[in-house]
C-alpha cells in the first residue's frame, strides 16, 4: 500500500479536507505533519459536517489511526475542544498518537501574534491570530515548550517558569502589554496535559514501521503551497513547511518513502490575509464566486478574496511538490458564467512571464493572460462521470491541466463525498 501526500497547491482553502477523506478511506494511518490551528479543514459525510483545525481528517473513521506529528504546532485547549465535540457526537477517536516533539502553542504566543501584527500596520500578514508565527519562532530560536515537556509535569513547570518570565519582560516592557500569571497557565495546561498525555509517543518511529510495513499512509497538508515558509510568497505567508516535503521534514520519515503526491487547487482562486494575488476579481464575478463558493473562512469567518485560476502559480506548486495528480474543487462554482478564464502567464512592461516570480518586486507589478473560454449553464452538482459535465465543464479541465502540465485525476462538483467525479482513479491509489 502506498504512501501519499495530500497537498494545497494554491493559498489555503483548496479542500484539500475532502481528498484526503476520499483518499484515505481505506487508509491505515492520517497523518497532520505542518502547522496548527490556523488550518480549517471541512468534510461532509451523510450531509454532516465537520470541521478539524488540529485532528486529521482521518480521525472520523474507526479503523484509521491519526498522527499529529513532529512539524505540527498544538494548540492544546482546541486539540481537547475537538476530541470532546467529536464524541459528543458519538465518535471516539481512541487511535489518535501525538508526537512528544511538536511544539506547543502557549498563550503568549496568541497575544504575541496579535501584538506583533498591529505593530506591523499596513505591512500586517493577515494572520489568523491562533500564535502560530510566534510558536514557530521559539521552535526554531529553541526556546520552545515541546508536547513531552507539556505532559511532565515537572519539567512543565521548570520549561513555564523559564519561558513566562522572558515572555512577560517582551509582553511589558516592548509592547507595554498585560502580564501573563504563571500559576493560571499551568493550572490550566495542566488540565490539557492529563488529557493529552496517553497519546503523546515517539510517532516518526512509529511511522517508519507502518511505512516498512506497508500500511497505507495519507499525509494531510495544511495550507497550501503559496503560503510556504520558503517557496511561498514571503513575507505573506505562514511559518511551516506546507510543500509535500513538509511531510518529510514534519514526520522524520525519509523522502523516498513517498509514493505519491496529490496536489489540490479549486478551479479558481482565493486568499484570505493579506498578500499579492495577481488574478483576484474585485468585481461582480468575484462576489458571485464568493457567494456561490461560500467563501468565508473555517478558521476565523474572513471573506476570502477570489479570483481566476492561476496556472502560473499552480505550476510553480506542481514543480516544488512534484505533484503527480491534480483534485480541481469546486467546478459547480462557476457554473452560470458567460465565460472562464485561467491565467497561463503574466505580463511585466512588454515581457511575457510563465514562471512564478519569487521576487516579490516583479511579483506586485505582473498582470494576468488569459486564456478565457466559453462557460456552462448547467446545475453540476449531480454529476458523478466525465460524461455527466457539459462540454465546455470538460474542455475546462483539460485546459486547466495542460497549463499545469499535471492531470486532474479527480474533479469536485460539490462538498459532499459524494460529488466527485474520478477522471484518473490508478492515479489517486
Ligand atoms: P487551510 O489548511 C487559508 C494564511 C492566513 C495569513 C497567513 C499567515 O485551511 O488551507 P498564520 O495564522 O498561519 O500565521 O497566517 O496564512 N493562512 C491560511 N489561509 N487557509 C489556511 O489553512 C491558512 N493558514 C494560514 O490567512 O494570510
Ligand atoms: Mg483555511
Amino acid at each position: 500500500m502506498p504512501t501519499i501526500v495530500v497537498v494545497g497547491m494554491q493559498w489555503g482553502d483548496e479542500a484539500k479536507g475532502k481528498i484526503v477523506d476520499y483518499v484515505s478511506q481505506d487508509a491505515d494511518i492520517v497523518v497532520r505533519y505542518n502547522g496548527g490551528n490556523n488550518a480549517g479543514h471541512t468534510v461532509v459525510v451523510d450531509g454532516e459536517v465537520f470541521k478539524f483545525h488540529t485532528l486529521p481528517v482521518g480521525a472520523l473513521n474507526p479503523r484509521v489511526t491519526s498522527v499529529i506529528a513532529d512539524g505540527v504546532v498544538i494548540d492544546p485547549a482546541v486539540l481537547v475542544g475537538e476530541l470532546d465535540s467529536l464524541a459528543a457526537r458519538g465518535y471516539k477517536v481512541e487511535n489518535l498518537r501525538i508526537s512528544g516533539n511538536a511544539h506547543v502553542i502557549m498563550p503568549y504566543h496568541k497575544v504575541l501574534d496579535r501584538l506583533e501584527e498591529e505593530q506591523k500596520g499596513a505591512g500586517k500578514i493577515g494572520t489568523t491570530g491562533r500564535g502560530i508565527g510566534p510558536c514557530y519562532a521559539d521552535k526554531v530560536s529553541r526556546t520552545g515548550i515541546r508536547m513531552a515537556e507539556l505532559v511532565d509535569p515537572d519539567q512543565f513547570g521548570t520549561r513555564l517558569h523559564q519561558c513566562i518570565a522572558l515572555k512577560n519582560k517582551l509582553l511589558t516592557r516592548v509592547y507595554g502589554a498585560q502580564p501573563l500569571n504563571e500559576a493560571d497557565v499551568f493550572a490550566e495546561y495542566e488540565t490539557y496535559a492529563e488529557r493529552l498525555a496517553p497519546y503523546v509517543q515517539d510517532t516518526a518511529f512509529f511511522l517508519h514501521k507502518c511505512a516498512k510495513q506497508g500500511k497505507k499512509v495519507v499525509f494531510e497538508g495544511a495550507h497550501g503551497t503559496l503560503l510556504d515558509i520558503d517557496h511561498g510568497t514571503y513575507p505573506y505567508v505562514t511559518s511551516s513547511h506546507t510543500v509535500a516535503g513538509g511531510a518529510c521534514i514534519g514526520t522524520g520519515l525519509g523522502p523516498t518513502m513517498i509514493h505519491r503526491v496529490i496536489g489540490v487547487a479549486k478551479s479558481y482562486t482565493t486568499r484570505v490575509g493579506e498578500g499579492w494575488f495577481p488574478t483576484e476579481l474585485q468585481d461582480e464575478t468575484g462576489d458571485y464566486i464568493r457567494e456561490r463558493g461560500k467563501e468565508y473562512g473555517t478558521t476565523t469567518g474572513r471573506p476570502r478574496r477570489c479570483g481566476w485560476f492561476d496556472a502560473v502559480a499552480v505550476r510553480l506548486s506542481a514543480r516544488v511538490n512534484a505533484a503527480d495528480a491534480m483534485a480541481l474543487i469546486s467546478l459547480d462554482v462557476i457554473s452560470g458564467l458567460d465565460k472562464v478564464r485561467v491565467c497561463s502567464a503574466y505580463r511585466n512592461d512588454h515581457r511575457i512571464i510563465c514562471d512564478f516570480p519569487t521576487d516579490p518586486v516583479l511579483l506586485k507589478e505582473c498582470i494576468p493572460v488569459y486564456d478565457e473560454m466559453p462557460g456552462w449553464k448547467e446545475d453540476i452538482s449531480g454529476a458523478r462521470t466525465l460524461d455527466d459535465l457539459p462540454v465546455y465543464a470538460r474542455d475546462y479541465l483539460e485546459h486547466v491541466s495542460q497549463a499545469v502540465g499535471v492531470p486532474v485525476a479527480l474533479a469536485s462538483v460539490g462538498r459532499s463525498r459524494e460529488q466527485t467525479v474520478v477522471l484518473r482513479p490508478e492515479l489517486l491509489k
